[in-house]
């Protein structure tokens, strides 16, 4: 599936609005690849996106999907107290913590019906019997992984191909397991680390994500063996993403750094440090999705008060040399780099 493309480039699923139909058209359009982002979404939305997207294009895409993991039973009381004196910095209280499936159930269903091209899967790895499911429907199944181990598990369901993420990127790590005695939930992998580790692990085609904004990045990744590379805050700006304004703007400043945090959704994740992420990050709990559920008024609030300080800015480590711009030439650029890249290479290595 991915060895065809034109250009071995993939925009990344990034739930919570910046992943939209028309960034997959857009990137499919320019010979890359896109995926929708089916997490937080509903059944009906998700399948509201995937028809936007067919009607936008022929073009194959992918939508992926958030695997439930186990309920933490972690005391969330100290965690709610210190959110409600946040929230009463923007006038709201935190939300319910309760603990869901994210609608996993009905949403696999509508990805079994919709026989769409690709679904990849974070969080963790699919049943044996859901991924003979999209099997039959004609689906090739990604399996996102951080380590050895992991990539063995996703082999061992019949994953097709595996995104290995490495510590640099933005967004949630894909970790099967979450320990709070872990701060960032598993051994770190830099991408060429685990590219490495995990091809030694599995023969399973590997798609490399993490850190990967400029076409010299992509050609490194490919050279390492990567079938293509997936790139995630290299989209955060495209004008067709749905990213929000407020984060928009402090991506092009540029000025901050990022880490890796449970505070806002009780998983870890790369965003820019701001101040909810360091008053927080210390005390947060491995619960997710109940802090994610928590957080979410407070994260909307400041959205609407134009307030960086307390919103998940989700990107990777090197965002601030992440491209803007419509998502063709974004790919167009980082194809004509990633060429000029690997000449420059291949003269100084003969
Ligand atoms: C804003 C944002 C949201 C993300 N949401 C998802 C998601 O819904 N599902 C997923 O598998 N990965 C998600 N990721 C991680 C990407 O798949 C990918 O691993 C990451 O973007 C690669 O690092 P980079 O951002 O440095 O390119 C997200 C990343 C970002 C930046």
């Amino acid at each position: 599936m991915f060895d065809s493309l034109r250009v071995p480039v993939i925009a990344a699923p990034m739930a919570g609005g910046p992943s939209t139909p028309e960034l997959v058209a857009a990137t499919a359009r320019a010979g890359a690849f896109g995926f929708l982002a089916g997490g937080y979404l509903s059944a009906a939305a998700l399948a509201d996106q995937i028809s936007t997207a067919r009607a936008l294009s022929d073009d194959a895409f992918g939508v992926n999907l958030f695997v439930p993991g186990i309920r933490s039973t972690v005391d969330l009381s100290p965690y709610t107290a210190r959110l409600r004196a946040e929230g009463g910095r923007y006038g709201v209280e935190p939300g319910d913590p309760r603990w869901d499936d994210d609608g996993y159930a009905a949403k696999l269903d509508l990805l079994v019906e919709a026989r769409v091209p690709v679904v990849s899967f974070t969080f963790g790895v699919p049943l044996e019997s859901d991924v003979d499911r999209l099997h039959e429907a004609g689906s090739t199944i990604v399996v996102t992984v951080t380590s050895p181990d992991e990539a063995r598990e996703a082999a061992a369901v019949g994953a097709d191909a595996l995104c290995v993420q490495g510590f640099e990127a933005g967004g949630h790590r894909g970790v099967f397991t979450d320990d709070v005695t872990d701060p960032f939930g598993g051994e770190l992998h830099g991408v060429l680390a685990g590219l490495r580790l995990i091809a030694a692990a599995t023969d399973l085609p590997l798609i490399a994500a993490g850190g990967l904004v400029h076409g010299a990045d992509v050609a490194a990744v490919l050279t390492a063996g990567a079938v293509a590379a997936q790139l995630g805050t290299a989209f955060l700006r495209a004008d067709e993403a749905g990213t929000h304004p407020t984060q928009r703007r402090v991506l092009a400043e540029g000025s901050r750094p990022t880490a890796v945090t449970r505070a806002f959704s009780g998983r870890p994740a790369r965003g820019l440090v701001n101040r909810f992420l360091r008053e927080h990050t210390d005390q947060a709990p491995a619960a997710y999705p109940q802090l994610h559920r928590l957080s979410k008024p407070i994260r909307a609030a400041a959205g609407r008060a134009d307030d960086p300080e307390a919103m998940s800015l989700w990107a990777g480590q090197t965002y601030a040399r992440a491209p803007h711009g419509p998502a063709e030439h974004i790919v167009t650029t980082l194809w004509h780099q990633a060429r000029e890249a690997a000449t420059r290479t291949a003269h100084r290595l003969t």
